[in-house]
């Protein structure tokens, strides 16, 4: 666990450390599609769902969350993770974790007793971190079509 994190509520100011990470994470910087995710969270999503964690004094890691009612068949609020992410020079220790508990804290406090997220069937590391996390596979099944454009 790194010696002191901080998780606080995403800001607009946080795009370019956003960028940045992802930009370290995968070779690809996409300021414009950030710049839009940021908007999307500031204008129509609770503050709470989207965070960022500090160490060092900077942005290390985000998760970008949403809250659905009634959504999918399923009753009542249900919180979305949609996108998490940490700096690979930050990662292993403890920053996803700690913003998960943030978020998992933050759902409860406003009555969600469902956290859901969707994890690539080739993705391991994803679903080593969420199973380590206390997620299980659920009982939904997804659908998808190939497109030929
Ligand atoms: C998955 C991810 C969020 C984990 O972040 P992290 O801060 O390193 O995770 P934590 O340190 O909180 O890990 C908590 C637990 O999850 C598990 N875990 C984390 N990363 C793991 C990995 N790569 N493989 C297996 N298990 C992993 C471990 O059990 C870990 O506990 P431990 O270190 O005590 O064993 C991070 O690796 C990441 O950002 N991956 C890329 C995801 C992505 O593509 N995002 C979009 C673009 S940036």
């Amino acid at each position: 666990m790194a010696k002191s994190i901080y998780v606080r509520n995403l800001r607009k100011e946080d795009l370019t450390a956003i960028v940045d990470i992802e930009d370290r994470a995968t070779g690809v910087a996409r300021r414009a599609y950030w710049e839009a995710r940021i908007d999307i969270s500031e204008a129509i999503r609770p503050h709470w769902a989207s965070l960022v964690a500090e160490a060092d004094n900077r942005v290390v890691g985000f998760v970008f969350g949403r809250a659905g009612e009634l959504e999918f068949g399923l009753p009542g609020t249900i919180a979305w993770i949609e996108i998490i992410g940490v700096d690979p020079a930050y990662r292993r220790q403890g920053i996803a974790a700690k913003l998960i508990e943030e978020f998992t804290s933050s759902a409860e406090d406003h009555g969600i007793k469902k956290i859901l997220t969707l994890v690539s069937k080739s993705s391991t590391e994803m679903e080593h971190f969420f199973t380590r996390l206390g997620f299980a596979q659920g009982q939904m099944i997804h659908f998808q079509k190939d497109l030929k454009s």
